[in-house]
């Protein structure tokens, strides 16, 4: 049975006005006749799409796994007096917003972006739901066109899971002020990629052939569900590249560019929200390996920070996405594009060649950030490689 369902702006319009009322006014029921299925019960037969999901981004969105999000989140629902109930957690913490689960009673109202979701997605909905797509709860939509009958659960075919816009649902939006926090998909609708049909699927869900289901026929390719970063999915290695240039010679100074090109992203780097962030790290050392001169990122105008930087109304930044009401900086590279960062080495004092070692680093969360929120410094300041180069210049 199809089971279309209502709006449901509509229960987080009255959410909202519950936290508003003077008067304490419970929260909307859960909806008890709704029993999505956690995705624990898929195992059984889509073993390793399971097991992928289960190591994804996707699965740990909840506010308990993700400790950014979730501090985030808690911080936003205090100074925005809980206008931000319903503005994010539908995107990242998904089953809970579908049957009123506030107090996540059952598993799957924990598990994130999870299996039922994005499975109930029949197409896109009304662009003022959170996210703007349209659910139908009953059989399982799904890239197959002849999906073998399962008395588990009804399969339907739905040519929007192979197409960028089902992403884009979650991976773009804007705020309450109109600022564009997210432009994942934008950026890859402007980019070749999208004019070649390489869509978001092709580089982040790869697929190998095998069994969708145990139950079910081999099957030329079964898409990845696993969203690795680019240390597992060779698709998404070499986005960038990192090429030193040497400026003019001062006497006692090396002027050295460091140019970044997007060549690998299907969307401008870093893409998201303001948080993810590129930035370069640069070293000088003479012939003996001593270090004559380092770069601090962070705190240097070199322009070795790449990314968005937000303000809000009273033009403070860093300003959280909620609070945000202008755009101070956006330095994100859009694909094909370049930018580039300089600096002024100081080699006064070098002795035979000056060697300049660079390299491009990600990392998710600013510093600010993670003094805040305190978060552990391990898991959101590591700093991930992607790109380096090296430069020699003899004696200056
Ligand atoms: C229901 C909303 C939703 C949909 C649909 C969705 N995502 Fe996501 N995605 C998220 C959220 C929220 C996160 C952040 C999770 C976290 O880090 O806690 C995320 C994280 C990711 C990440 C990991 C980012 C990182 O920082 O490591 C990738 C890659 C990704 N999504 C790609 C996709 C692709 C490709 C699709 C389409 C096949 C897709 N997503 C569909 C909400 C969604
Ligand atoms: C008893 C085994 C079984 C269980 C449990 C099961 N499935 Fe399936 N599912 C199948 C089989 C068999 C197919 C068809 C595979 C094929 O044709 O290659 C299928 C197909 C699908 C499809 C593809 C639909 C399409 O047309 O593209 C989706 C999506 C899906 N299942 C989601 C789920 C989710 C989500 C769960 C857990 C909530 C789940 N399944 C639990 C056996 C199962
Ligand atoms: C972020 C959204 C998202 C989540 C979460 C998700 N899927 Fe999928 N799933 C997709 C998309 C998109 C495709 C189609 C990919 C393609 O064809 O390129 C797909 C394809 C499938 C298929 C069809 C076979 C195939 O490989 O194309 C099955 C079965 C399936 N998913 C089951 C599951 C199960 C089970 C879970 C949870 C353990 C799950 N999915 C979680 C988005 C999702
Ligand atoms: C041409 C291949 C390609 C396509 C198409 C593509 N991506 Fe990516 N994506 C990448 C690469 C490469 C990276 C990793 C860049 C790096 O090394 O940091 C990435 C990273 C990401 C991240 C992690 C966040 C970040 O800042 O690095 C998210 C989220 C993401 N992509 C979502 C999407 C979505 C959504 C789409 C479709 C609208 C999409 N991607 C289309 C290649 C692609
Ligand atoms: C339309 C869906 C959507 C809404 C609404 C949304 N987010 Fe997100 N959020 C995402 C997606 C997709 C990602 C992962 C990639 C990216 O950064 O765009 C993400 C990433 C994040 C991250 C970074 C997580 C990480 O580990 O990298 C934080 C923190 C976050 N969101 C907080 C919030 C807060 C707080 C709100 C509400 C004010 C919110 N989000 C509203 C979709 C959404």
């Amino acid at each position: 049975m199809i089971r279309s369902f209502a709006p449901w702006h509509r229960y987080f319009a009255l959410l909202v006005l519950a936290l508003a009322a003077p008067a304490y006014t419970p929260p909307p029921l859960m909806r008890t006749t709704l029993n999505p299925q956690s995705a624990q019960t898929c195992l059984t037969c889509h073993v390793d799409i399971t097991q992928q999901w289960g190591s994804s981004a996707h699965a740990q969105a909840d506010r308990k796994l993700n400790l950014l999000f979730g501090r985030m989140y808690f911080a936003s629902l205090q100074e925005t007096r809980g206008a931000t109930l319903v503005k994010c957690g539908p995107c990242h913490e998904t089953e809970q917003y579908v049957t009123n689960d506030f107090d996540k009673v059952r598993p799957v109202s924990e598990e994130g972006i999870t299996c039922v979701f994005c499975h109930g997605i029949s197409g896109p909905g009304p662009t003022d739901a959170v996210p703007p797509v349209t659910l139908e709860l009953g059989p399982y939509f799904g890239p197959i066109r002849n999906p073998v009958p399962v008395k588990d659960h009804a399969s339907k075919y739905s040519e929007h899971f192979t197409k960028s816009a089902f992403c884009g649902s979650c991976h773009q939006y804007e705020n309450q002020n109109g600022i564009l926090i997210s432009d994942t998909f934008g950026e890859w609708k402007r980019s070749k990629y999208a004019k070649a049909g390489v869509t978001c699927q092709s580089c982040h869900m790869p697929g190998s052939p095998g069994r969708v289901s145990s139950l079910g026929p081999a099957r030329p390719r079964v898409a990845d569900h696993s969203f690795h970063g680019p240390d597992k999915n060779r698709a998404l290695q070499g986005a960038a590249t990192l090429v030193l240039k040497l400026g003019k010679r001062g006497t006692e100074n090396l002027r050295v560019l460091a140019v970044v090109t997007n060549v690998g992203a299907g969307h401008a780097i870093p893409t998201g929200n303001d948080q993810h962030l590129l930035l370069i790290r640069v070293r000088a050392t003479d012939t003996e390996g001593h270090i004559l001169w380092e770069n601090d990122p962070f705190r240097d105008s070199s322009g070795s920070i790449f990314g968005l930087i937000l303000a809000n109304d009273l033009g403070a930044y860093p300003a959280e996405t909620w609070a945000a009401a202008k755009v101070v900086a956006d330095r994100r590279i859009q694909t094909g594009s370049s930018a580039q960062a300089a600096y002024e080495i100081p080699v006064g004092e070098a002795k035979g060649a000056v060697k300049i070692d660079a390299v491009l680093l990600y990392r998710k969360a600013r510093p600010e950030t993670i003094q805040l929120y305190n978060l552990p410094e391990d898991v959101y300041g590591a700093e991930r490689r992607v790109a380096q180069a090296t430069l020699t210049v003899q004696n200056p």
